[in-house]
C-alpha cells in the first residue's frame, strides 16, 4: 500500500512535461554570459570537425602512400615516404588542434555553467529569506533545503554540458552519416540495420532505467532523513534508549535501498554491454562485406579503415544524447521545483510605494484585530478581537495559558504575518502601509526559540547593529549584567559559537539574545520568556536593568513568571485569543478575576 510518504515522494520526483518555456527559463540563467556561450558552441563545433578530419586523414594515407607500396607494384618512393611524414604531421596538428579547442570548451561550458549555478543558488537563497513565515509553517523545512540543494546541483549537468553535448553528438552523428554515405552508401545501409534493435533496446532502458532510478532516490531520501533525525534527536535517542530501534529501523531501510539500487545497476549494466555487443555486430557487417568489396576491387582498404574508424565514432553520440535527455528530464523536474519555489511571492511584502517608518517613540495601538494561520482551521480565530493602546515608553506584559496567543500578538506587531481584520499602529503609522526593514529597525525582539548563529559570541551581539563599537557591545553588556557571564566563558567575547548555539547552556543562550537585542537600540523591544531559562536572581538582575535602559522605550514582556511582569505599566491578560482583561497588577488583583487566579496558583507554587 503507498503511504503519504510514497504518495509526496512520487510527487517529488515525478517526470515533468518537457515544457519550452520551461527549458527557456532555465537558460536564461546563461544569459549573462552569451558571448562565451557563442564561442562555446563555435568551439564545439570546431572540435567536432577536427575529430572527424582523423579518419579521412588515415583513409588518404593508406591509399595514397601505403596501398600502392604493399601491392608490390613499386618500391616504396622517396615520394611516398614524404607523403606518409606529411600525413602523419598533418594527424598530429590536427590532433594537437582538437585537444587545445576542446580544453578551451571544456573551460567555457565550466564557466557558464558554474555562473548560471551560482547565480540560481543565490536567487534561491535570497527569495528564501524574503518568504513570509506561513510559507515556513505550511513547508518542510527538509523539502526547501533540498530546493536549494540537491534540485539545484541536479541542474548542473545540463546547464554545464547540455548545449555543448547536444550540439557535438549531433554533429558527429550527422558528419559521420555524410562521409559514411559518400564513401559507400550500400555498406552504410548496412550499417544502419543495427539501429532499430538499438532504439528498442534504449527505449526499454530509459523507461526502466528512469523507473529504477526514481525509487532509489525515493529510498535514498527517506535514508538521508532518518540519518538526519537520528542525529539531530541523538539526546533523545539515547534518553529513551532508542538506539536498537533505530538502527533495525535505518537498517530496514538500508536493505531496500542497496535493492533499488542493485534493480536500477542490473538495468544499467544489461544496457551497455548490449549496446557494445550491437556496435560490435557492425563491425562485423562492415568487416566482412567491406573486406568482400576490397577483393573484389570496389573498396579501398584506406575507405574501410576509415568506415571502421567512422563505425567506432558513431554509437557514442547516440548513448550521449540517450543519456543527456533523461538529465534534461530530470533537470526540468527539479527546475519545476524551483521556480515554484521561486514563483511563491512572500505574504508580508512592501508595496511598491510604501514610504519608511519615521522614527517612532513607540506609541503601540491594536484595533479589532483578527488573525488566523494558514494551517488554522477557518473556523477558529487565533487572535480574536484583540484592542489595546500602549503609551510610549511604558511596559506591557501578556500573560495567560499556554496557547492563548501571547507569541502571535508580537508575531503580528512585527509584521511576521499580517491579520486578516484589524488595524495595527505605530505612532499612528499603519505598520502595513510602511517598509518591513525600517520596522523591524526599530524593533527588538527576543523569540522564544533564541537560536545564535555560527561564530564568535562578539558577531552574535552585533547581529542588529553591525555598526556597534565592541565597547558599547560591552557597555550594554554591563548595563543588563551579563557581561560577567560572557566574561567567564573560554575565550570572553571571542568565544566561537557552535551551531544553533549548542555549546552554551540554555540560560546562557537567552542572555546573549537579551543582549543582542539591547546592541541593537531599539525603540520597542519585545522579550518573549526571553529569561525562562536563567535563575530567579539573574532574572531580576535583568528585569531591573531593563526598567531602567528602557525607560523611554515600549517594552512588550512574555513571562509564565509572574513575578517578572509585576510591575508592568500594562498587564493583558489572554484567554483564547482574547483579551480578557487588561491593568495593572495592583488593579486586576483588586478584581480577583482570571489574572488574581492566574497569581495565586503562581504564588503557591
Ligand atoms: N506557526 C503556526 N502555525 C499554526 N498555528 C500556530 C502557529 N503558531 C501558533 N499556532 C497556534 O496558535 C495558537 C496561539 O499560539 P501562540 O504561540 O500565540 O501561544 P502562546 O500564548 O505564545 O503560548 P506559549 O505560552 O506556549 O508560548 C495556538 O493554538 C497554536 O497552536
Ligand atoms: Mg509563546
Amino acid at each position: 500500500m503507498a503511504t503519504h510518504d510514497d504518495i509526496a515522494l512520487d510527487e517529488e520526483f515525478a517526470q515533468t512535461a518537457l515544457r519550452e518555456s520551461l527549458l527557456r527559463r532555465l537558460f536564461s540563467y546563461t544569459r549573462p554570459y552569451r558571448s562565451l556561450f557563442a564561442i562555446n558552441l563555435v568551439l564545439t563545433i570546431l572540435a567536432t570537425g577536427s575529430s572527424l578530419f582523423g579518419p579521412k586523414l588515415i583513409q588518404v594515407g593508406i591509399d595514397r602512400y601505403i596501398s600502392p607500396t604493399l601491392s608490390g607494384a613499386s618500391e616504396m618512393s622517396q615520394a611516398a615516404v614524404r607523403g606518409i611524414g606529411w600525413v602523419s604531421a598533418l594527424y598530429l596538428g590536427n590532433l594537437l588542434f582538437g585537444w587545445g579547442l576542446s580544453v578551451w570548451q571544456v573551460r567555457s561550458s565550466i564557466t557558464i555553467g558554474q555562473g548560471a549555478m551560482n547565480d540560481l543558488r543565490l536567487a534561491v537563497f535570497m527569495h528564501i529569506q524574503a518568504l513570509s513565515l506561513n510559507y515556513f509553517d505550511r513547508t518542510h523545512q527538509g523539502r526547501i533545503i533540498a530546493r536549494a540543494d540537491s534540485d539545484v546541483d541536479s541542474l548542473d549537468r545540463v546547464l554545464t554540458w547540455g548545449a555543448g553535448q547536444a550540439l557535438s553528438s549531433l554533429v558527429t552523428l550527422l558528419g559521420v552519416l555524410v562521409l559514411m554515405v559518400s564513401y559507400d552508401w550500400r555498406l552504410s545501409l548496412a550499417v544502419c540495420s543495427v539501429l532499430p534493435p538499438l532504439a528498442l533496446l534504449t527505449a526499454w532502458f530509459h523507461r526502466s532505467g528512469r523507473e529504477a532510478y526514481r525509487k532509489v532516490r525515493g529510498s535514498q531520501s527517506k535514508l538521508t532523513s532518518a540519518m538526519a533525525e537520528n542525529i539531530c534527536g541523538v539526546r533523545v535517542v539515547q534518553a529513551f534508549g532508542r538506539e536498537e530501534e533505530n538502527l533495525g529501523r535505518f537498517e530496514s531501510l538500508h536493505t531496500d535501498f542497496i535493492a533499488r539500487w542493485v534493480d536500477s545497476a542490473r538495468i544499467f549494466h544489461t544496457y551497455m554491454p548490449t549496446v557494445n555487443l550491437l556496435a560490435g555486430l557492425s563491425a562485423v557487417i562492415v568487416l566482412g562485406y567491406g573486406g568482400y568489396q576490397v577483393q573484389q576491387g570496389g573498396m579501398t582498404v584506406g575507405i574501410l579503415a576509415a568506415f571502421i574508424l567512422y563505425l567506432g565514432m558513431f554509437f557514442g553520440p547516440i548513448q550521449a544524447l540517450g543519456d543527456l535527455y533523461n538529465a534534461v528530464l530530470s533537470a526540468a523536474a527539479s527546475a519545476e521545483r524551483i521556480f515554484a519555489l521561486l514563483d511563491t511571492v512572500p505574504q508580508v511584502q512592501d508595496r511598491p510605494d510604501s514610504p519608511a517608518l519615521p522614527s517612532v517613540s513607540g506609541l503601540v495601538e491594536f484595533q479589532n484585530v483578527r488573525f488566523r494561520y494558514e494551517t488554522t482551521s477557518p473556523e477558529v480565530w487565533v487572535l480574536d478581537g484583540i484592542s489595546f493602546g500602549v503609551k510610549p515608553g511604558s511596559m506591557v506584559a501578556l500573560v495567560g495559558h499556554t496557547g492563548s496567543g501571547k507569541t502571535s500578538i508580537i508575531s503580528l506587531l512585527a509584521r511576521f504575518y499580517e491579520p486578516q481584520e484589524g488595524h495595527i499602529r505605530i505612532d499612528g503609522f499603519d505598520i502595513g502601509t510602511h517598509t518591513l526593514k525600517s520596522l523591524h529597525r526599530q524593533i527588538g525582539i527576543v523569540t522564544q526559540d533564541n537560536f545564535l548563529f555560527t561564530g564568535t559570541l562578539m558577531d552574535n551581539l552585533k547581529l542588529g547593529r553591525p555598526e556597534a563599537t565592541d565597547e558599547e557591545v560591552r557597555t550594554a553588556a554591563m548595563a543588563l549584567g551579563t557581561h560577567s557571564v560572557i566574561d567567564r566563558m573560554p575565550a570572553g567575547y571571542a568565544t566561537e559559537v557552535r551551531e544553533r548555539g549548542g555549546n552554551l547552556s540554555a540560560g546562557e543562550r537567552q542572555l546573549i539574545t537579551v543582549t543582542r537585542a539591547m546592541v541593537a537600540d531599539p525603540k520597542i523591544l519585545i522579550l518573549d520568556e526571553a529569561t525562562s531559562a536563567v535563575d530567579p536572581q539573574t532574572e531580576r538582575v535583568i528585569q531591573r536593568a531593563l526598567a531602567t535602559v528602557f525607560e523611554r522605550r515600549t517594552s512588550f514582556v512574555i513571562a509564565h513568571r509572574l513575578s517578572t511582569v509585576r510591575h508592568a505599566d500594562l498587564i493583558l491578560v489572554m484567554e483564547k485569543g482574547r483579551i480578557v482583561e487588561q491593568g495593572t497588577h495592583s488593579d486586576l488583583l483588586a478584581a480577583g478575576n482570571v489574572y488574581a487566579r492566574l497569581y495565586s496558583e503562581f504564588v503557591r507554587e
